[in-house]
Formats: structure tokens, C-alpha cells, sequence
């Protein structure tokens, strides 16, 4: 067996440990609202959480604007985490609090992947997973995912960049069937013939 050396990166990458930061500063509730360029049904719909398996949910999407009902969300930053260039955002776990009878449960997004497919699908489940990943909103409020490799390079660039990999799909998950909020890994096109490039943006209650 074989152990190379890590090649030195800079404390910044620390950052993209999950287990090392604590994301409990909650932002104010704002809503999410999907943008479209082509699509004037998607541009300005709202995005809820849909029930999707136990104490699981989906961000689909409503095809109505938002409404005094609409689903609200949160953005837990940490005070400790460096920060990324401003302009792209600070990053922290978009939180959906899932409201039961007799609990609160506080949901952190995570991404769950197929190795089938191109398409991962944004679900809130309860607890801090390995599938938990920080999001942030940038200067224009956009939705992003940021990551410090770029692998499409050679060697590849260590710099943190954001990515703005959104679209709205039919997806299928533990049978239910939703148009919802996904997120392409990498740099292709989604293999889901369904799926329409969207931007996220938010709007605080
Ligand atoms: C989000 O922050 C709130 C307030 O500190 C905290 O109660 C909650 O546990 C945090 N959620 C997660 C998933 O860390
Ligand atoms: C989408 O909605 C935004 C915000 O309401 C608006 O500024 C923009 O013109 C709309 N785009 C299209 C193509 O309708
Ligand atoms: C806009 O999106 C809706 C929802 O997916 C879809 O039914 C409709 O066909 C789309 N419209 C266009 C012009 O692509
Ligand atoms: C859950 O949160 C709601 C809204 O903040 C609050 O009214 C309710 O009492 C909470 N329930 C529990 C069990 O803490």
C-alpha cells in the first residue's frame, strides 16, 4: 500500500470540511423564488418543501408567486468559517424547519446523488451528514454551491468559485413524482431531458 503526500493547500481548505464548522447564526426567513429567462411560468415561481419520505422533503416548484403562506427557509452562518470573496457569499446550511406536532426539527440541505445520473437532487433531511453541503447567496442574491477544486483543469485551480448549477426537473424519488429544484454536477448538460436552467434567489419575509 501507497500513502502520497497531501499536497499543500492552504487553511481555506479546511473550510470545506463539514465536520469542522458549526453553521448555527441563522439569517432572517426569507422565502425562495425561482428566476427564468426563457420560462415566464417558472420566472417568479415559489419553491416549497415537499413532503418526499419520512421527514424528508423536496424543493419543488409551486408555479405561483409567493403568498403570505409561502414555505420559509433560513441561512445558518458561522461566525468562524473563513469567508470567501465577498461577491460570491458567505456560505452556510440553507435550513427548512420541518414543524411536527410536537417538535422542531431543524433541516440542513444535503444533495442526494445517483451515480446513474448527472442530476442531484437538493433534499432537506434531518441532521448534519457527509451529504450536507453549505450554499450561499451572492451579491445579487443568487443561490450558488461553492467548491475550492476545479478538476477541469490540469493540474487542477484551487480557488474557491461559485456555481450556479439550478435547474427545475421532473425528478423521482422514493416514488414521488415533483417538478423540482436540482443541482448538475459538473460541467455538462443534465441528462434529464426534463430539466429547465433556473436561477434561485431569495426574499425575506
Ligand atoms: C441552525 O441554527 C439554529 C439556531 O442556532 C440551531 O438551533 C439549529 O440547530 C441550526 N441547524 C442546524 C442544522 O445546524
Ligand atoms: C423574470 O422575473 C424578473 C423579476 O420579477 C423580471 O425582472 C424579469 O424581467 C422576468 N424575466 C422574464 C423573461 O420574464
Ligand atoms: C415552462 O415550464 C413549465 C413547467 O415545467 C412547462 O410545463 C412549460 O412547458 C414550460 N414552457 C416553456 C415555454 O418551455
Ligand atoms: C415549533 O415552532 C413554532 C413556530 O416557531 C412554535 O409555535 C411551536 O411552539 C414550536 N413547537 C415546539 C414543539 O417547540
Amino acid at each position: 500500500m501507497r500513502f502520497l503526500a497531501p499536497v499543500t493547500v492552504g487553511l481555506v481548505s479546511l473550510f470545506f470540511s463539514p465536520v469542522l464548522a458549526q453553521y448555527t447564526d441563522p439569517s432572517a426567513p426569507f422565502n425562495l423564488v425561482l428566476l427564468s429567462s426563457t420560462n415566464t411560468t417558472l420566472n417568479g415561481s415559489s419553491l416549497a418543501a415537499c413532503h418526499t419520505g419520512a421527514a424528508i422533503e423536496s424543493l419543488c416548484v409551486t408555479g405561483g408567486a409567493v403568498s403570505p403562506g409561502s414555505d420559509t427557509f433560513t441561512l445558518n452562518t458561522s461566525a468562524s468559517a473563513p469567508s470567501p470573496p465577498p461577491a460570491i457569499g458567505n456560505p452556510g446550511y440553507l435550513i427548512y424547519v420541518l414543524q411536527g406536532s410536537n417538535f422542531n426539527e431543524s433541516e440542513p440541505l444535503s444533495l442526494y446523488i445517483d451515480p446513474a445520473s448527472n442530476v442531484a437532487l437538493p433534499l432537506f433531511e434531518p441532521g448534519v451528514e457527509s451529504t450536507t453541503y453549505a450554499v450561499a447567496f451572492d451579491e445579487k442574491g443568487l443561490l450558488n454551491i461553492q467548491s475550492y477544486v476545479d478538476d477541469t483543469t490540469s493540474p487542477p485551480t484551487l480557488q474557491t468559485k461559485a456555481y450556479y448549477r439550478w435547474y427545475a426537473c421532473q425528478t423521482y424519488f422514493l416514488g414521488y413524482q415533483y417538478l423540482n429544484l436540482a443541482f448538475v454536477l459538473g460541467e455538462a448538460e443534465p441528462q434529464n431531458p426534463t430539466c429547465q436552467k433556473v436561477d434561485v434567489t431569495r426574499v425575506f419575509v
